[in-house]
């Protein structure tokens, strides 16, 4: 048995709660004064070891937890989230349901919405249930004997894991994961194929190559991240999935380019007939180049929201001069903000950002293992 406080859940503690009770006073106007909601919140955590949550102070929690996001480059939009108050399910099968359904709605046939979709959260003696995925929508990566990989590298845990439940792998290049949710601790998760109807992908081709579509390259459109744990006013949401949309980069530059993922440079450099003979070529990144173009021309096409790195960049700091009249700081994560090709001509790059406090609340927080 792992130790007992991973099972039980600790009592909210009152001072977050009552923290975050009046900052959503503070900011949301017509809230008015705090002080009968924080001795309502704190009476109830005494009498029940935790407390509920209006729908108001959820969706406000949601948004400012992204809105504290330091990594993220997007926040711009922060208050256009569409939060889905699902706090009365917590049955596996049910979560898998509503995952699927939250797919659809933040897909919107291809004008993507930012969505978060909170199910129950963890209460005293009652854990919540937790989804193992990194993401509602992932591609399976399986290794041979000799090391090699099909599919994403970063698929392969749960590709494993998958196929030991009973998952029928298709040993594919870009095989959608099903979900894997636990409904409570010590207990084995149980599998979900993802039906068809929620996972829109794009094949990807360039705008000027014709041999590129041939690659057979892939992407799906929507990135709902569902491995972390959304903390507002000291309640935790361990199954509180969320999505934006996707820029160019993350896929281009990242997802098929990292050498410990899809690792396609040298594929790309070769159809396109570079030198490879030395680095200072540049091959590496000119493929890089076409790689992103053709994945930002693919969205486009297929009529699916993305951004570019310029043009994001740019909003970003629309952002941060947005948020510094209204009084607020924007933290940031410089190495996580400035986008992994052509850095320097995007303007996030020639700054320093507010420092990041860890404390900082609401907030999505890598989940704690179970
Ligand atoms: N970088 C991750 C991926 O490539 C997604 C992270 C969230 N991205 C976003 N645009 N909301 O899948």
């Amino acid at each position: 048995m792992p130790p007992p406080s991973l099972f039980t859940p600790a009592f909210t503690d009152p001072d977050q709660a009552s923290d975050f009770i009046r900052q959503f006073h503070a900011e949301v106007p017509g809230a008015g004064d705090p002080v009968r909601r924080v001795e309502e919140v704190l009476d109830e955590i005494a009498r029940t070891g935790t407390y509920r949550h209006t729908a108001e102070e959820l969706a406000f929690g949601a948004k400012v937890a992204w809105r504290n996001s330091a990594r993220c480059i997007g926040r711009l939009y922060w208050r256009s989230l569409v939060v889905r108050d699902l706090r009365e399910v917590s049955a596996a099968d049910d979560l898998a349901e509503e995952c699927f359904e939250h797919l659809r709605l933040a897909t919107n046939g291809g004008r993507i919405r930012p969505m978060i979709t909170i199910f129950a959260p963890d209460r005293p003696g009652r854990p919540a249930p937790r989804i193992a995925n990194s993401q509602l929508v992932r591609y399976a990566g399986y290794q041979d004997d000799d090391g090699r990989w099909t599919g994403d590298p970063a698929g392969g845990q749960l590709a494993a894991r998958a196929a030991e439940l009973g998952w029928k792998p298709a040993e594919g290049r870009f095989d959608v994961l099903p979900l894997l949710i636990q409904e409570r601790p010590g207990e084995q998760p149980r599998w979900y194929e993802l039906p068809d109807d929620t996972t829109l992908e794009v094949p990807l081709s360039h705008p000027e190559y014709a041999w590129f579509a041939g690659l057979g390259l892939r992407w799906y459109a929507v990135p709902a991240i569902s491995d972390q744990t959304l903390e507002i006013g000291g309640i935790r949401y361990p199954a509180a999935p969320f999505n934006g949309w996707y820029m160019g980069t993350e896929i281009g530059a990242r997802n098929l380019a990292d050498a410990d993922r899809y690792n396609l440079l040298a594929e790309v450099a070769e159809r396109l007939e570079l030198d490879t003979s030395s680095e200072r070529t540049l091959w590496k990144d000119r493929a890089l180049i076409e790689l992103n173009r053709a994945v930002l021309h693919s969205y486009e096409v297929a009529g699916v929201t993305m951004t570019d790195h310029h043009t994001e960049s740019e909003r970003f700091l629309k952002h941060i001069a947005q948020e510094e009249r209204l009084g607020r700081p924007t933290p940031a994560d410089w190495s996580w903000i400035v986008p992994p090709v052509s850095g320097g001509v995007t303007p996030v790059f020639h700054r320093y950002y507010d420092p990041v406090d860890p404390a900082t609340r609401p907030a999505f927080l890598a989940r704690e293992p179970w």
